[in-house]
């Protein structure tokens, strides 16, 4: 942690001035903590050391993105748990959400690589076109390309926020007109972190974050370089209609008997069984539902190859079934007792997450200590 401070409030001290106890904290760390499979008490642990940190300096940049992922991130609708997180880090730059403009906001990134070279962290969404000598991104009359090979020389880690900025996502979809390529393609000395989805799930983002200015180290990732401990299995392994899967069962139009009845989407094209993500436990919008929760299949929107991959309505091409209402064997598809496990402990979490949360909106936990 200490490779990250800078000058200025410690984070206990910031948070105080924005009207969070002690306890909230707490709360809030041992939650995360429980997200990153961590147990309560590592989460206290984590909430007094930070609390007595400086808060890291960190450099939003965004690049050819559409500002969901930074919407996911920001949630405009109501203060939440999740906006913590900037009480935990110092957004020092972010042209999207900063008052300054032009040359004033441009000496402030400059300002901020400075005086902390080497200890800040960059966070990214959005891909960077490369074509036309980059000018179909630039700010400041500088390319995109321009500006994050200046912010990743001096940069501890490079959290890649979104599906843009992992992988390319829908700006770098064919025909990739800009030429646009994923933040590891243009990067390759510094540790990059890549949190996918378009847009990624929030508590994903912040729990990533988290971590990582608590440690100071890079969490365990998967060979696309995602954090393990929520990507590390498919939709599909915790999805709740899996048991229709498993019996055979699947709906054939989004207004059969069988979508009625919430039966597997499978044949409707859903990608939850190649789709490495958390939507089936943390959920979205404060852990009311996800994509397929809504009877819509999954698209696949965190894995490499989205957009291009494509075939949102169509089936995954080999059968994995026998006849409709057959029992399916399970090891079809890659489903472990250990998988089902952790995505049950992971919904308890997420439960208890959201319980905290509506507290916390409902300003129940603004007064008193532990
Ligand atoms: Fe937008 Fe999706 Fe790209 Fe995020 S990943 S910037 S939500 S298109
Ligand atoms: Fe759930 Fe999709 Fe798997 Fe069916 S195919 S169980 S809807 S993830
Ligand atoms: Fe994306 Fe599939 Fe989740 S489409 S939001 S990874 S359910």
């Amino acid at each position: 942690m200490s490779a990250y401070r800078h000058d200025g409030p410690t984070i206990g001290e910031t948070l105080e001035q924005h009207g969070v106890s002690r306890r909230t904290f707490i709360k809030y760390c041992t939650a995360m903590a429980s997200l990153l499979a961590l147990s309560p008490m590592v989460g206290k642990v984590m909430a007094e050391q930070l609390r007595a940190s400086k808060r890291p300096s960190v450099i939003y940049l965004s690049f050819q993105e559409c500002t969901g992922c930074l919407e996911s991130l920001t949630r405009s609708f109501a203060p939440t748990l999740e906006s913590m997180i900037f009480d935990v880090i110092s957004l020092d730059y972010d042209d999207t959400l900063m008052a300054a403009a032009g040359e004033q906001a441009e000496s402030a990134r400059t300002r901020v690589i400075k005086e902390n070279y080497g200890k800040y962290i960059v966070v990214i969404d959005g891909s960077v076109p490369t074509g036309e000598d980059g000018v179909y991104c630039a700010a400041g009359g500088r390319s995109a390309l321009d500006i994050l090979h200046e912010a990743a020389a001096g940069a501890a880690a490079i959290v890649c926020v979104g599906t843009c900025s992992s992988f390319g996502g829908i700006p770098f979809a064919d025909p990739n007109p800009t030429e646009a390529w994923p933040i590891s393609a243009l990067v390759n000395d510094k540790p990059i972190i890549n949190v996918s989805g378009c847009p990624p799930i929030p508590e994903v983002i912040t729990a990533t974050l988290l971590q990582f200015v608590s440690t100071g180290k890079v969490p365990d990732l998967d060979e696309h370089h995602r954090p393990k401990v929520f990507f590390g299995n498919t939709i599909h392994d915790r999805c709740y209609r899996r048991p229709f899967f498993e019996q055979g069962k699947f709906a054939k139009s989004f207004d059969d008997e069988g979508a009625r009845n919430g039966w597997c989407l499978f044949e409707l094209g859903c990608k939850g069984p190649t789709t490495y993500n958390a939507c089936a436990t943390v959920k979205w919008n404060g852990g009311t539902s996800f994509p397929i929760e809504s009877g819509h299949p999954c698209l696949g929107c965190s894995e490499p190859g989205f957009w291009d991959k494509g075939s949102f309505y169509s089936a995954l091409s080999a059968p994995r079934w026998g006849k409709a209402g057959e029992a399916l064997p399970s090891q079809t598809l890659k489903v472990a007792g250990t998988a089902a496990a952790a995505g049950v402990a992971l919904g308890v979490v997420s439960a208890g997450l959201s319980r905290l949360r509506t507290r916390h909106a409902a300003g129940d936990d603004k007064s008193g200590e532990g």
